[in-house]
């Protein structure tokens, strides 16, 4: 098991965290190398036999070293900047395994994409599609392209990562997307392959995946009636994951637990399969969340307690610069010891230094009584951690590690009070 108490002690893979702790100090991410690859493994065989492309979303987590497992196991890339187009083809992502999306794609983004010939631009506009088709024509190569259309789809998810309403910036609006493929049909240097849809983040029902199935293939249909060849369909990513009650120990108090009866992403793709697979597309899939949200914790320590006559404060290392989502979405993480010294509970407020009301990371939670100095882990927070890190209020950025099996690797380093002077 990746993450799990032993005597007591909490232990990543073999290693316990009090030592990560010592060595490494905190705040520090803390990755484990076996369960990113069982996740994605996981993920990748619900396809089996299946002609697709799974694609890790690099917006969750843009760690090279991590990237890197990734892409020695066959996964491709699914980027959405400049940067981490980079970033994918350092780690050795081949450039036929990686898409490029994003609503507002600068034209030397374009550029990039083009001169790396990556498999295709998931293009969110007609006014993109027609400088796509500039920049081709002028480096004199054939851009192949999906369009994103918007299906108006309630993923309900948070308003912030829902992206398939036809209220939101994101996509072609069905109703203009056989309009958008004859214009992208028509322009020079382009080449159409592929449907794409994305409904958001942290979706946690089969129902909206089961939609889009329908809407992909409904729209493969007229497509083709209309003389458009569409050879692969992309389902985006947004698989929901657990964040309550994922270590169970007699000691750890029992969270209120909503998402119980999360499917795992085979259930997710096993909804979409059957009318998928019909279309005689190939599947391209853009998980982020799934693959690597609960291979990563954030180790912090506990500067002090605080009491005042209606609230119990625990202050700790780790800020909102560190990890923004609590801050931004009022995102929910199970927040643990690594050891576990009473079976006594205390409701309590955990916060970080940073001069905000909002940087919190949880607000009167029950959690067993905690010391100063003691270590809390911040469970699932492999995916959209890291990458949201800030220097704001000029605290320095966390150093991350991967543990495999007994032994532990820095993969980036604790930025320095130098690196920030620069
Ligand atoms: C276009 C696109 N693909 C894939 C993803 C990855 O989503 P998730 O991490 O929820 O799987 C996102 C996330 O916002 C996205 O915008």
């Amino acid at each position: 098991m990746a993450l799990e108490y032993r005597n007591n002690e909490l232990y990543c893979e073999d290693v316990p965290l009090t030592e990560l702790h010592e060595e490494f100090g905190t705040p520090l991410y803390v990755y484990s190398r076996t369960k990113l690859l069982e996740n994605f493994q996981a993920l990748d065989a619900a396809l089996s036999g299946i002609d697709h492309v799974t694609c890790f979303a690099l917006k969750a987590n843009s760690n090279v070293q991590l990237l890197k497992v990734l892409a020695e196991h066959g996964a491709g890339a699914d980027v959405v900047s400049g940067g981490e187009l980079l970033l994918a083809r350092k780690a050795g992502f081949p450039p036929e395994r990686m898409v490029f999306a994003g609503v507002g794609k600068r034209e030397d983004e374009l550029e990039f994409g083009l001169k790396e010939d990556i498999f295709c631009f998931n293009v969110e506009s007609v006014q993109e599609l027609q400088l796509i088709s500039r920049v081709a024509l002028r480096l004199q190569k054939t851009a192949r392209v999906a369009l994103r259309i918007n299906p108006d789809i309630n993923a309900e998810s948070h308003p912030y990562i829902s992206t398939a309403l036809k209220e939101h910036k994101f996509g072609i609006p069905a109703g203009e997307s056989r309009e958008a493929f004859r214009v992208a049909a028509s322009l020079p240097n382009l080449e159409v392959c592929g449907v794409h849809v994305h409904l958001g983040s942290q979706i946690v029902r089969k129902e909206p995946y089961t939609a889009a199935a329908t809407f992909l293939s409904t729209l493969v249909r007229e497509l083709r009636g209309a003389g458009i060849s569409i050879a692969h369909v992309d389902i985006g990513g947004g698989f929901g994951v657990r964040y309550k009650n994922v270590l169970r120990h007699e000691g750890l108090p029992e969270e209120q637990d909503d998402q119980e009866s999360i499917p795992s992403p085979a259930q997710f793709i096993d909804t979409m399969l059957p009318v998928l697979r019909e279309t005689g597309c190939r599947i391209w899939l853009e998980p982020g969340r799934a693959v690597i949200a609960d291979a990563g914790l954030l180790l912090t320590q506990v500067l002090y307690r605080k009491e005042n006559r209606s609230k119990r404060f625990l202050i700790v290392d780790a800020g909102m610069n560190d990890l923004l989502r609590p801050s931004l979405y009022n995102a929910y993480h199970q927040i643990v010891p690594v050891r576990i010294e009473t079976y006594e509970h205390e409701k309590t407020d955990i916060v970080g230094p940073v001069c905000e009301t909002g940087d919190f990371f949880a607000r009167d939670r029950q959690m067993p009584k905690t010391k100063q100095r003691d270590l809390l882990a911040i469970l699932t927070t492999g995916a959209y951690g890291f990458v949201n890190a800030s220097n704001y209020n000029s605290r320095l950025r966390p150093a991350e590690v991967l543990v495999n099996g007994d032994r532990v690797r820095v993969i980036r380093p604790r930025q320095t009070m130098n690196e920030l002077a620069q």
